[in-house]
């Protein structure tokens, strides 16, 4: 069996204390059973040379993690102003909310070619190489330029926009060809990984073969959906014991009876805040009944302020749940409690399992694993309801939700009304069809068919496995 290398833009070191999510989890665990090494940033910005340069290595019994300091230009024009700048925005098919410049394109490059640089000493024949998102597209050319020829492997956690959307950045047909220097591309669902063989074709004059295989150059590149999964069991779990916790407590307290919508997030443009907090503002216009039979509790946990939109976005949503505080609020009773600030994992299991609505409506989102872990955190006996994005990649497996089109106030408002009402038997139906689609899975599930899939692609390669 191959050493796995994972490389991505942060890097999660276990720390005990700290519980880290499932996919962390996951990758660390099958790095353990079969040796690893977890290359890349550090997560700090510092202009020292040393450690920008040379990796901090740690070790952890089969695991080795080597990190690397960006320096503060890098963190600006590599981190803030083109993954998350252009590329986020693009790959959620956002494009006016992107922005492009030129010189933070060739530094995005640069930091990919200057990463390969610090790994490529670090590797060994042996090695599978596994690299995730947006961040790293330029990563496998650069390793192949670099003499690597071992199996690599892509997985991008966003969604992948249409070729017509794709086009929109200029440049867009090399991203697409440094990615093809890969020997795995894995999506988050079919629908990406069709909008990326159809730009690779068009764009980058890639061919399509039957089974969804790309070839270009006399290689063949393997592309497929692997929805990323969490544990379901061991979060249903996690949310039953938090339920007595003393956060749980709390907040069942505060809510005195009134049925708990929830919202859990980062603060980020796509994750469709705005529109989210419009469609509880036309549930409190129109539906006067209902108001103070519930709160609405968002969760917006604090993310990459540094880039304009995310400040515009925080901005927004401060003036608009003032707005519908002052409108709709009383003495006693407050509709909407937004919070900047993010809860530990334990924390928001609780909440989850005493919510009587989960509230996910992103504009568009790889997967979105908020979604998932709330069906796993409800009380079989008396769950609650999933509304969710129809533009969420979890959307294609949990197709008993409440689904709605997140930009539609009255829908959001329609799908509110209809699960604040609906009665236990039908919640129950919908809760148990969403458990059957999820309850055999795991993250480490996914992991392992990622990797087996990435052995069997590089050894069709000619045996460099
Ligand atoms: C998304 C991306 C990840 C990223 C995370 C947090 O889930 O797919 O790659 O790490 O957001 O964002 P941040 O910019 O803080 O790393």
């Amino acid at each position: 069996m191959n050493r796995l290398v994972v490389v991505s833009n942060r890097v999660t070191i276990p720390s005990a204390g700290a519980k880290a999510g499932g996919l962390a989890v996951a990758l660390n665990e099958l790095m353990e059973r079969q040796g690893g090494l977890w290359f890349g940033w550090s997560g700090r910005a510092s202009d020292d040379a040393a450690s920008t340069s040379k990796p901090a290595i740690v070790d952890h019994g089969s695991v080795q993690y080597a990190t690397v300091d960006l320096t503060h230009e890098e963190y600006r024009r590599y981190y803030t102003d083109f993954s998350n700048g252009t590329l986020w925005p693009l790959m959620h098919s956002l494009t006016e909310q992107m922005h492009f410049d030129r010189r933070s394109l060739a530094a995005y490059r640069a930091v990919n070619e200057r990463l390969s640089d610090i790994l490529l000493p670090l590797l060994r024949p042996d090695d599978a190489i596994w690299i995730h998102d947006y961040h790293l597209l330029a990563m496998p050319a650069a390793l192949r330029a670099r003499g690597v020829t071992a199996p690599i492997g892509f997985f991008l956690h966003t969604p992948f926009p249409s070729p017509d959307i794709l086009s929109s950045v200029p440049d867009a047909a090399v991203i697409i060809r440094d990615l093809l220097s890969a020997d795995l591309i894995g999506f988050q669902t079919a629908n990406d990984a069709e909008n990326f063989a159809a730009s690779a074709h068009r764009i980058a004059g890639a061919t399509r073969l039957p089974g969804g295989s790309l070839r270009i150059a006399g290689r063949d590149i393997r592309v497929g959906a692997f929805p990323v999964e969490i544990d379901p069991q061991e979060f249903a779990r996690t949310a039953e014991t938090a339920s007595h916790n003393s956060d749980t407590q709390r907040l069942r307290r505060s809510l005195d009876g009134q049925s708990l919508i929830l919202g859990v997030d980062r603060m980020d443009p796509t994750k469709g805040l705005r529109h989210r907090l419009a469609g509880y503002r036309r549930l409190l216009e129109t539906r006067p009944a209902l108001r103070r039979a519930m709160t609405f509790v968002q969760i917006a946990a604090e993310s990459r302020q540094e880039v304009d939109n995310y400040q515009y976005l925080r901005e927004d949503l401060d003036r608009m749940s003032g707005s519908i505080n002052s409108t709709f609020g009383e003495a006693d009773w407050l509709p909407l409690r937004l919070t900047a600030r993010g809860g530990s994992r334990d924390t928001i299991a609780g909440y989850m399992r005493e919510a009587r609505i989960g509230l996910v409506t992103p504009l568009r989102d790889g997967m979105n694993l908020v979604a998932k872990e709330y069906v796993a955190a409800q009380n079989p006996d008396d769950p609650g309801v999933l509304i969710l994005s129809k533009f969420a990649g979890a959307a294609r497996q949990l197709g008993a939700a409440l689904l709605v089109n997140p930009v539609d106030a009255d829908e959001i408002a329609d799908a509110l009304d209809n699960a604040l009402r609906m009665s236990r038997p039908e919640r129950q139906d919908r809760w148990m069809a969403l458990w059957e689609t999820i309850k055999d899975t795991s993250a480490l599930g996914w992991g392992r068919s990622f990797v087996n899939a990435l052995a069997d692609s590089g050894e069709s390669q000619g045996g460099r496995v």
